[in-house]
């Protein structure tokens, strides 16, 4: 056996503004998106046309920002996090190009924990947490912890 070495391009990077102090490590996927200063884009990151993320965000790696997702500044994304942006779709919908936007605001200072999943839609409020693994399907207050799928606020703090 021997050791083979491939030098392609590791990252896909297509008319994306990004600010100052921006770290992207490798294998990410990103286009036509705006990355705000000292922001953080871990491996296997996909951020899709339209998307805005705020200054010195953490996009863990392996996580999906679809086209409608808006971050502002200081949040957290954890590992593997999903956002939607169509609650019903459908093959024909696709087909016909007739689905509808549906788009996400994730305000400043937000957490949100690996593997959570964000409706369509949806509002997570300044200094929200969301658990790792929830299923987001109602707007999230803000310094509000909500854990679970569905997501409730989480019994302790409430
Ligand atoms: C939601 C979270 C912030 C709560 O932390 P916490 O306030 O310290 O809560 P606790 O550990 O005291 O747990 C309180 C209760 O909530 C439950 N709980 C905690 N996190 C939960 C989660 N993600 N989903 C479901 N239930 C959860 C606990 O089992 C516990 O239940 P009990 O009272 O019946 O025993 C945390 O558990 C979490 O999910 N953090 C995300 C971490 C992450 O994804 N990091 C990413 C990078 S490493």
């Amino acid at each position: 056996m021997k050791l083979v070495v491939i030098d392609e391009p590791k990252k896909t990077i297509h008319d994306v503004r990004i600010g100052n102090h921006v770290k992207i490590y490798d294998f990410v996927n990103l286009y036509g998106c705006e990355i705000g200063d000292e922001t953080r884009i871990g491996t296997f990151v996909e951020i899709q046309q339209g998307v805005k993320v705020g200054r010195r965000c953490r996009i863990q790696s392996h996580s999906f920002l679809c086209k409608g997702v808006t971050i502002e500044d200081d949040v957290f994304i954890g590992h593997g996090v999903m956002f939607i942006n169509d609650n019903n779709p459908s093959i024909e919908k696709t087909r016909n190009k007739t689905w509808k936007l549906e788009p996400a605001l994730v305000k400043k200072g937000a957490v949100i924990g690996s593997n959570a999943t964000i409706l369509g839609g949806l509002v997570i409020g300044r200094n929200a947490i969301v658990g790792a693994g929830a299923v987001v399907t109602k707007n999230v207050p803000a310094r509000t912890t909500v854990v679970g799928n569905p997501a409730k606020k989480l019994e302790k703090y409430k």
